[in-house]
C-alpha cells in the first residue's frame, strides 16, 4: 500500500510539469553526432523547456562531482554512465530534461558512480543492442528514496531528449571491432531509473531494427517490459543474448499481435501478455570490486532511506494494482513517475517467479 500511495503522490507531481510543447523540427533522435565532432550543447533550442542545462563536450576541466556533462557511455559492464539528477533529494519526474551523466570510470569527463550505489549490474549485448539493467542505491545517485522514477531516452516529449541533450555512445558495437578507442553514436536508446532499479539500452542504428529494439512508446510499463531480463540483485554478469521480441508484440497460437500502450488518460487495467527475457548464454560472473576502482567515496548520499518502499518487492497483487493505477493518473509519452512503480512491482513478479522455477 505504501508503495501504491508513493506512486500516486509522484505521478502527480510528474503530471504537473507535462504540458504541451511542440515538437522540434531537428529531433534529437536524428542527429548523427561522430564522437570526434560533438559540440558544445547538441541542442541549441531555448523555447518550451527552455535551454540544454549542461553540455556534451566533456573533458578533464569537467570530470568532478559537480559536472554537468550530458555525453553519456555504454562500454562494458566496468564502463558504463548513468542519467540521474545534478542536486540531491530529486525525484526523475521534476528532473528529467536535465539529467547529467554519472559513470562508473575516469576519462569520461563526468560525476563518478558513489561507492555503494551499485549492488547488481547484468549486460546483455545482443546483435541489436547493448543493455544494462541494474540495482542500485538511488539516494547515491540524487535520486529520492522511494521515487519510482520513469523513463529517460532520446525521443521526449518534445523530441528534445530527456535530458535534452542526452548523447549516448558506445564502443560495444560489433561495427566496432573491439576497437575500444572507437565510439559509435547511438542514436536510439532507452533508459529507465528509480526504484533503486534501472535499464538502459543503446540501439545499435546500423542494425534494422533499432527503432522498435528501442521503442519509446511504452513509458508506463517500465524495465519488465521494456527491457525483459533476468538481471540479480548481487550478482555482477556479462551475457550474450538474442535481440528481445520488440515491445508490445507477442504471439498467441502462432499470430503476432502488438498491443499499444494507451493514451495517458486512459487506464492500463491489464497487458495481453507477460514479457519474458530474450535467451542468454555465456554469462561470465565478476566481483564488483574488480570491476569498479575509479568510484566515487561515499558522501554525497542524501536521504538515508526512510521508506519501506522500495523494499516492497512486488508480489502479483501489488503488481496488479500498480498497473491498474498507472492508468487512472497517467502521463504523456514521456517520463512518468509511474512507469517504475509497474517495473518494480512486475520485475519483483518475475524474480519470485524465476526463483520458484
Ligand atoms: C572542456 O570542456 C568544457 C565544457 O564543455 C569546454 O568549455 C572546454 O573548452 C573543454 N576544453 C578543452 C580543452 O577541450
Ligand atoms: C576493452 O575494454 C574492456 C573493459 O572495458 C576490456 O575488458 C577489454 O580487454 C578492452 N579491449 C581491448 C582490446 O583493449
Ligand atoms: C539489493 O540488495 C541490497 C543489499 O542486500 C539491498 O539493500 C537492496 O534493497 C536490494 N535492492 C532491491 C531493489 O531489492
Amino acid at each position: 500500500m505504501i508503495k501504491l500511495i508513493t506512486s500516486y503522490v509522484l505521478a502527480a507531481t510528474a503530471l504537473t510539469h507535462v504540458s504541451a510543447q511542440s515538437f522540434v523540427s531537428d529531433p534529437l533522435v536524428d542527429k548523427v553526432v561522430p564522437y570526434t565532432a560533438i559540440p558544445y550543447q547538441v541542442d541549441q533550442h531555448t523555447a518550451d523547456r527552455g535551454p540544454q542545462s549542461g553540455y556534451n563536450i566533456c573533458n578533464s576541466t569537467t570530470e568532478n562531482q559537480k559536472s554537468m556533462c550530458q555525453t553519456s557511455f555504454i562500454n562494458h559492464i566496468d564502463d558504463f554512465c548513468l542519467f540521474a539528477p545534478p542536486e540531491p533529494d530529486s525525484t526523475i519526474g521534476d528532473t528529467e530534461g536535465i539529467e547529467v551523466a554519472w559513470c562508473t570510470k575516469k576519462g569520461h569527463g563526468t560525476r563518478l558512480i558513489p561507492e555503494g550505489a551499485l549492488q547488481g549490474i547484468q549486460v546483455v549485448q545482443s546483435p541489436g543492442y547493448i543493455q544494462v539493467v541494474g540495482f542500485i542505491d538511488q539516494t547515491k545517485l540524487n535520486i529520492v528514496a522511494g521515487d519510482y522514477g520513469g523513463e529517460l531516452d532520446s525521443g521526449g516529449q518534445d523530441g528534445r531528449g530527456n535530458p535534452i541533450g542526452g548523447l549516448l555512445y558506445t564502443n560495444a558495437f560489433p561495427s566496432n571491432n573491439g576497437n575500444n578507442n572507437s565510439y559509435q553514436q547511438s542514436r536510439r536508446w532507452t533508459y529507465f531509473i528509480g526504484g533503486n532499479m534501472f535499464c538502459a539500452k543503446a540501439c545499435d542504428d546500423t542494425q534494422p531494427n533499432a527503432e522498435h529494439l528501442c521503442e519509446h512508446i511504452y513509458d508506463r510499463i517500465g524495465c519488465a517490459y521494456n527491457a525483459p531480463n533476468n538481471a540479480k540483485n548481487g550478482t555482477f554478469e556479462v551475457c550474450e543474448g538474442d535481440d528481445m521480441t520488440p515491445v508490445g508484440q507477442y504471439v498467441v497460437n502462432g499470430v503476432t499481435s502488438t498491443w499499444f500502450q494507451p493514451d495517458a488518460t486512459v487506464s492500463i487495467t491489464s497487458i495481453p501478455y507477460t514479457p519474458t527475457p530474450a535467451a542468454s548464454s555465456n554469462c561470465v560472473t565478476y566481483t564488483s570490486s574488480a570491476l569498479y576502482t575509479d568510484l566515487a567515496t561515499s558522501g554525497s548520499s542524501s536521504a538515508s532511506a526512510t521508506t519501506s518502499a522500495s523494499s516492497g518487492r512486488g508480489t502479483s497483487g501489488t503488481a496488479t494494482q500498480s498497473v491498474a493505477g498507472s492508468s487512472s493518473t497517467g502521463a504523456s509519452n514521456s517520463a512518468n513517475a509511474l512507469g517504475i512503480s509497474i517495473v518494480s512491482g512486475l520485475i519483483g513478479v518475475f524474480s519470485s517467479v524465476l526463483m520458484l522455477a
